[in-house]
C-alpha cells in the first residue's frame, strides 16, 4: 500500500541538528540551528519566566481546551509586544490575533488563510530566506518566488534590486518580510529602507506578510519591531507571524501567534472568525502552558521589567560573540574578508563558506553549520570560539 512513498531526504536544519547530537566526538559544536546557548554553552531557563511557572504550579487546575484562538492573556500581551501598547492600530481594536504552535505554525494558518482568500496571489520571499518558508508556502498550495536581497559582495541587501523586483509585481501579491534578524544571512533593511518599501508596499496595493521569530536579539525588543509598527501605521495591509521559542527560551513548548492588521474593528472580527476556523481544521486549538507563562510575564511589570533586561544580555552575548569571532578570525586569517560579520546581526551570519567548506568543517572539525555557510552566533561560547575560528581558518586557506 506504501509502496510508493519516497524516503524524507531530511530538513537542512533540523535533521543536521539530529547529526549533531549523534555525532560521539567531544569536542563538538553546534552552530547549526538557530538556538541560543548561554556562556556556559546550556539553554537558559529566563528567571521571569521559571518564576512564572513556579506561580502557576502553585494554583494547579483542571486542563480544558483553550479556545480556537488560544489564551485571551497571551493573545492581547503578545499583540501589544509586537506593535507596542498605544499603537494606533490597537486602539482601534483593528488586529485579528492568534496564539499558535510557534512561529512556523503563524506561517502556516496565515498561508493557509492567504491561499483561500487570495487565490490568485503568489508569496514572494527573499533570495536566500530560511528553506521551509518555501516549505510552508508551497504546502499551502502558495505559488512562491523570490525576490533579490543578498548581496554577497557588501554582506548586506542588494536594495536597489530587491525595490526594482516588487515593483513589477501584481496588486495583492504577497512579500514576505523578516522584521529583524534575517534568517540565514543577518543583513537587515535600514530604517531609511524599510520606510521606502513601505511607501512602494502601499502605493503597489502589496500584502506584508512579516516573520519575526527574533525579537530582541537584533537592536532590542521595541527597535527590532520598529517595520512592523511603521508598516501598520501607514495603513499597509499585513500579517506577523511571531515566536517565543528563542526570546523566551520556549521552544519546545511552540509558542507562537499570527496578527493581521485590518481595516477596521469590524473586518478584525471578520478575520479572526476565518482564522478560528482555519485552526479548527488544522489541530483544534493549541496548547495551554508556554502561552500561560508568556502571558504571566509580559502582564507583569516586575517580571517583564526582569524577562526584558536578562533578554538584554543575551543579545549582547550574541554580539559579543560576533565580535569575538571576527577578531580571532582575522588574527588567523589577515586577507581574508570577514567584516561581514561586522555589518550584519542577530542570531546568524552568512559566511560565504562553500558546501564543500562547510562539509569539511564538520567531518575534519566537527564544527556544525548548515549547508548554505549559515553560523549560529548564539551558540558560541568563550570555550568554543577559538576551535571555531581555527576550524573555519583552515577551510579558508
Ligand atoms: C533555525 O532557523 O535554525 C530555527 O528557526 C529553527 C528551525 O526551525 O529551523
Amino acid at each position: 500500500m506504501f509502496r510508493h512513498i519516497e524516503p524524507y531526504p531530511g530538513d537542512p536544519i533540523l535533521t543536521l541538528n539530529e547529526s549533531y547530537f549523534a555525532d560521539p566526538r567531544s569536542n563538538k559544536v553546534n552552530l547549526s540551528i538557530g538556538v541560543y546557548l548561554n556562556a556556559a554553552g546550556k539553554m537558559p531557563v529566563m528567571r521571569a519566566a521559571l518564576k512564572a511557572e513556579q506561580a502557576m504550579f502553585e494554583h494547579l487546575g483542571t486542563r480544558p481546551y483553550l479556545p480556537m484562538e488560544g489564551d485571551a492573556g497571551f493573545r492581547r500581551t503578545a499583540c501589544e509586544l509586537i506593535f507596542g501598547a498605544d499603537h494606533v492600530a490597537l486602539q482601534e481594536e483593528r488586529i485579528a490575533s492568534v496564539q499558535t504552535l510557534g512561529g512556523s505554525g503563524a506561517l502556516k494558518v496565515g498561508a493557509d488563510f492567504l491561499k483561500r482568500y487570495f487565490p490568485q496571489a503568489g508569496i514572494w520571499v527573499s533570495d536566500p530566506t530560511w528553506d521551509n518558508h518555501h516549505g510552508i508556502f508551497a504546502g499551502a498550495g502558495l505559488p512562491v518566488g523570490l525576490y533579490p536581497y543578498y548581496d554577497a559582495a557588501s554582506g548586506g541587501v542588494d536594495f536597489a534590486a530587491m525595490l526594482d523586483c516588487l515593483k513589477r509585481l501584481p496588486a495583492g501579491d504577497i512579500v514576505l518580510l523578516h522584521a529583524c534578524c534575517h534568517n540565514p544571512t543577518g543583513a537587515d533593511l535600514s530604517a531609511a529602507q524599510w520606510r521606502a518599501l513601505a511607501v512602494l508596499m502601499r502605493e503597489r496595493g502589496l500584502l506584508a506578510f512579516f516573520d519575526m521569530a527574533y525579537q530582541g536579539f537584533g537592536a532590542g525588543v521595541d527597535a527590532d519591531a520598529f517595520a512592523i509598527r511603521h508598516f501598520a501605521e501607514q495603513g499597509i495591509a499585513l500579517l506577523v507571524a511571531s515566536s517565543f521559542s528563542k526570546n523566551f527560551s520556549l521552544y519546545g513548548e511552540r509558542c507562537g501567534a499570527l496578527n493581521i492588521v485590518c481595516a477596521d474593528a469590524k473586518q478584525a472580527a471578520t478575520v479572526l472568525g476565518q482564522l478560528k476556523a482555519g485552526i479548527r481544521r488544522i489541530y483544534s486549538s493549541p496548547p495551554t502552558h508556554g502561552a500561560r507563562i508568556v502571558a504571566a510575564v509580559l502582564g507583569s511589570d516586575e517580571l517583564q521589567a526582569e524577562w526584558r533586561a536578562e533578554l538584554e544580555t543575551m543579545r549582547l552575548r550574541v554580539a559579543a560573540m560576533r565580535q569575538g569571532l571576527h577578531e580571532v578570525l582575522r588574527q588567523r586569517c589577515p586577507q581574508a574578508d570577514i567584516d561581514y560579520l561586522k555589518r550584519q546581526t542577530g542570531m546568524f551570519s552568512f559566511t560565504g563558506l562553500s558546501v564543500q567548506q562547510v562539509r569539511r568543517l564538520r567531518e575534519e572539525h566537527a564544527v556544525y553549520l548548515v549547508d548554505s555557510g549559515r553560523i549560529c552566533l548564539a551558540a558560541l561560547t568563550e570555550e568554543n570560539i577559538t576551535v571555531t575560528a581555527d576550524a573555519m581558518a583552515q577551510v579558508m586557506r
